[in-house]
């Protein structure tokens, strides 16, 4: 069952994925190495929150538990215990491929998604332990608007 959702990348789809996954009730850690991206992300969630509120699709009480189910996470190694990782970090191939060897050791029990546009997900998790865990979650921008989420399997990938 997936309760921890761990996120990487504070930028455009990583912070609207993580606003989708709070308001969908997970706990969600938000990860990013750069500290001016991570600093940003509070003020970023809040406007957007305090806009679905203005919009009717979200009552207050439940933007404010949103709000407050997202961390800030600096150290990747602090996402241990996820069980669902999404990475929306640069679409740099070998940047994919680093990340998600550490992240399938940090998180040996998760799932293991990309959100990459037109790599392949295959090869970006090339270096990745346990291959049958991971797949490509495509969403479209802005993630809570979007309706439309393309799952992608490897050749790897469990059922
Ligand atoms: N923007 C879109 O419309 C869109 C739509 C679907 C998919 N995507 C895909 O989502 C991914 C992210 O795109 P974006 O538009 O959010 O980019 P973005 O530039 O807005 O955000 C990328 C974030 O990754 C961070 N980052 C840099 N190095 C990192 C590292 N080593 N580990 C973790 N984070 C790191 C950056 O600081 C930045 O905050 C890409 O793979 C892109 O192809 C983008």
């Amino acid at each position: 069952m997936i309760q921890r959702v761990a996120i990487v990348g504070a930028g455009t789809m990583g912070a609207g994925i993580a606003q989708l996954c709070a308001q969908s009730g997970f706990s969600v850690k938000v990860h990013d190495p750069m500290p001016a991206a991570l600093a940003a992300l509070p003020a970023k969630l809040k406007k957007s929150f305090d806009s679905a509120v203005l919009k009717g699709k979200l009552s207050t009480q439940q933007a404010e538990r949103a709000y407050h189910s997202v961390s800030a996470i600096a150290d990747i190694s602090d996402l241990t215990g996820a069980d669902l990782v999404i990475e929306a970090a640069p679409e740099l191939l070998a940047l994919k491929q680093d990340l998600f060897e550490k992240l399938s050791a940090i998180c040996p029990d998760a799932l293991l998604a990309t959100n990459t546009s037109s790599l392949s997900v295959k090869d970006i998790m090339a270096r990745a332990s346990g291959k049958e865990r991971t797949l490509g979650v495509h969403f479209f921008n802005p993630p809570v608007a979007m309706k439309l989420v393309e799952v992608i399997r490897t050749g790897d990938t469990a059922p």
